[in-house]
C-alpha cells in the first residue's frame, strides 16, 4: 500500500499478513476525583468491562490513588497506568516519582508528554523522549502523547510539529524499544473543549504518523498503536474508530463517568 504523507512524501506500508493491532482504550482521570470516588469508579469499571469488552483498557488515575485503584481492579480485565513519572531513576527531585514506583503498583502503561505537561511543566521533546525510555526500562508501555495547537493547525505546520514531537522519541531509542511504544494523537484544540477533530481529520494525521515511522521502519509503522485523543466521547466514539490508523482512544472527561467509558470501549470492541 503507498500512502501520500503530508510532508508530500511518499510512503509504503507492507501488507503483512494479517496485520491486527488491537484496540486500546485509555481512560485518563487527571486531577480528578477524591479517594472513595475513584474506587467506586475502578470497581464499576472493573465489573463492566470484565469479559465483555473486545478491547485493551487501561485506566490512569492520580498518583495518589493508584494503591486503592490497583486493589479495585485486581483480576479484572481493566489494566493501571500512570499519568506521569520522572525520568530519572532516584535522588533529590522533590515532589516526583519513578517509572520503577508507579511500576510496584501494578501500573503496566505510563502517558508520557501530555501537552497539559508540555505546557504547564514546560517538557521538552528531549524531556518526554527520556521518559519513554524510563518507563521501557521499567517493563511498561510508554504511551507517548503528541498533538499540535490551534495555531500551528491553522499555520498549516501540523505535520511539522507532530514529525518533530514522534521523531525525538524514535531518535533517542532503538528501533526495537520504540516499537514498544504507543503514541496517543491529540491535537490540543480538541482537549476538554468539546470540539473534536472529524474522524477524517484525526486519520489524515494518524496516516501521516504511520508513514514517518515507516520512513525509519516499515515493520514497527505497521504494529505500532496509534490512539486518538480530544474529546472523545460515546457518541463520536464509533466514527472515529471506525479509521484504518485510529488503534484506540485516550479519554479525558468522558473516562470519569462509567456508562460513558464503557461505551467508548464497546465502540472499540465491534
Ligand atoms: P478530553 O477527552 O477531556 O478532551 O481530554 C483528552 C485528554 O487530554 C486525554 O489525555
Amino acid at each position: 500500500m503507498h500512502v501520500l504523507s503530508k510532508a508530500g512524501t511518499i510512503c509504503r506500508l507492507f501488507a503483512v499478513g494479517a496485520f491486527v493491532r488491537d484496540s486500546l482504550i485509555a481512560g485518563n482521570w487527571k486531577m480528578n476525583g477524591t479517594r472513595s470516588s475513584a474506587a467506586a469508579l475502578a470497581r464499576g469499571l472493573a465489573a463492566a468491562v470484565s469479559g465483555s469488552v473486545r478491547c485493551d483498557v487501561v485506566i490512569c488515575p492520580p498518583l495518589v490513588f493508584l494503591q486503592e485503584v490497583a486493589e479495585c481492579l485486581a483480576g479484572s480485565d481493566v489494566a493501571l497506568g500512570a499519568q506521569n513519572v520522572d525520568h530519572r531513576t532516584e535522588g533529590a527531585v522533590t515532589g516526583e516519582v519513578t517509572a520503577g514506583m508507579v511500576k510496584e503498583f501494578g501500573c503496566s502503561y505510563v502517558l508520557v508528554g501530555h501537552s497539559e505537561r508540555r505546557s504547564l511543566f514546560h517538557e521538552s521533546d528531549e524531556v518526554v523522549a527520556e521518559k519513554a525510555l524510563a518507563v521501557l526500562a521499567s517493563e511498561m508501555t510508554p504511551i507517548v502523547c503528541v498533538g499540535e495547537t490551534l495555531a500551528q493547525r491553522q499555520a498549516g505546520v501540523t505535520s511539522r510539529v507532530i514529525g518533530d514531537q514522534v521523531r525525538a522519541v524514535m531518535a533517542a531509542m532503538t528501533p526495537v524499544a520504540f516499537a514498544g511504544c504507543i503514541i496517543a494523537y491529540e491535537p490540543i484544540w480538541a482537549i476538554g473543549t468539546g470540539e473534536t477533530a472529524t474522524p477524517e481529520m484525526a486519520q489524515a494525521v494518524h496516516s501521516d504518523i504511520r508513514c514517518m515511522i515507516a520512513e525509519q521502519d516499515a515493520e514497527t509503522a505497521q504494529g505500532i498503536r496509534i490512539l486518538y485523543g480530544g474529546s472523545v466521547k460515546a457518541d463520536n466514539a464509533s466514527g472515529l474508530l471506525a479509521q484504518s490508523d485510529i488503534d484506540g482512544a485516550l479519554v479525558g472527561g468522558a473516562s470519569l463517568k462509567q456508562d460513558e467509558f464503557v461505551a467508548i470501549c464497546e465502540a472499540a470492541g465491534v
